[in-house]
């Protein structure tokens, strides 16, 4: 069974995040790094990754549905499915102990009815040992909301580009550009901070919108796409990390080539393997000269 790993020690937790709310608009962009109160989120998917995220000082770590895309090769995030993502966010807790913990609610898991919209989200709670959840939509999620903050879930907001309404949008495009688009957005950020939600992520939206909402919550908001006037800024770990196959967008600025640091590394691999330059006798086990040494040997994997 999954547990949360104890408060306090600098775990973050969803009050503090809240609290932090109020600090972020004094907080300059000359002020000292160490002192802001942005904040810090990544996706990931795995163990590893969790870990060295944790590690580096990212505040929340969202499991997203962006899975199916960056991890599974979908080319949508459409078709992962509730177990995988449970599945998925298990992993990822079991490398995350300072980090809030949020996990996407994939398409088709709140949907329907409202019941089993919170038993799923349950199980993120129970079976992978999620802080919160995110629900994508405004003011249509009002309902789903209130009932999952009712029952002790705290939720993350997700308004803007919704990737899961990617048919009903017609595409991946910047959302609220419009008059009409700016305000309904509007609404929908005013609908999510009133049925309960912790915090709202902003996706593809206008720089000043994505601004004028941040002033006019009091809950944080995430920005992906969104500007840097957000409370906080979230990117998939994949599109950082240069471990994406197809064009990223504007916003998704490259920190590391780590594609190709992996594609280096596996060429020399071939290449050593073919040429007998790898193992080299240094790495090999020998027979009949047992030394104490060599007995002491800790062999990570089971040798057949
Ligand atoms: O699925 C995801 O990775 C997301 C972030 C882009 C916010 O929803």
């Amino acid at each position: 069974m999954s547990v949360v790993p104890n408060q306090g020690n600098g775990k973050i937790t969803v009050p503090e995040l809240l609290q932090r709310k109020s600090s972020t608009a004094t907080s300059s962009e000359n002020s000292n790094p160490a002192d802001s109160k942005k904040i810090v989120c990544l996706t990931a998917y795995d163990y590893p990754t969790a870990r060295l995220l944790d590690e580096a000082g990212v505040d929340v770590i969202l499991v997203g549905d962006s899975l199916a895309m960056v991890a599974l090769g979908y080319d949508s995030t459409l078709p992962v499915t509730l177990d995988e993502m449970i599945h998925h966010a298990r992993a990822v807790r079991r490398g995350t102990k300072r980090a809030l913990l949020v996990a996407d609610m994939p398409f088709g898991s709140y949907h329907s009815d409202t019941a089993e919209s919170l038993r799923n989200a349950v199980r993120f709670v129970k079976e992978a040992g999620v802080e919160a959840v995110k629900v994508e939509g405004g003011e249509r999620r009002l309902e789903l909301i209130a009932r999952l903050t009712e029952a002790e879930i705290p939720v993350m907001g997700h308004i803007g580009l919704t990737p899961q309404s990617v048919n009903a949008l017609g595409g991946y495009r910047v959302q609220g550009k419009t008059t009409d688009g700016a305000e309904q957005l509007l609404r929908d950020a005013r609908a999510v901070e009133a049925a309960g939600a912790f915090a709202i992520v902003l996706e593809a939206v206008p720089r000043e919108l994505a601004a004028q909402i941040t002033r006019e919550l009091r809950i944080p908001t995430i920005g992906i796409g969104a500007g840097p006037d957000c409370d906080g800024q979230i990117l998939v770990v994949h599109d950082m990390l240069g471990l994406t196959f197809e064009q990223t967008p504007k916003f998704a600025r490259k920190y590391a080539n780590v594609g190709e640091v992996i594609s280096g590394a596996v060429r020399t691999y071939c290449e050593d393997v073919r040429s007998g330059n790898f193992p080299s006798d240094r790495e090999s086990y020998h027979s009949g000269s047992s030394t104490k040494s060599e007995k002491g040997d800790p062999v990570r994997i089971s040798i057949c």
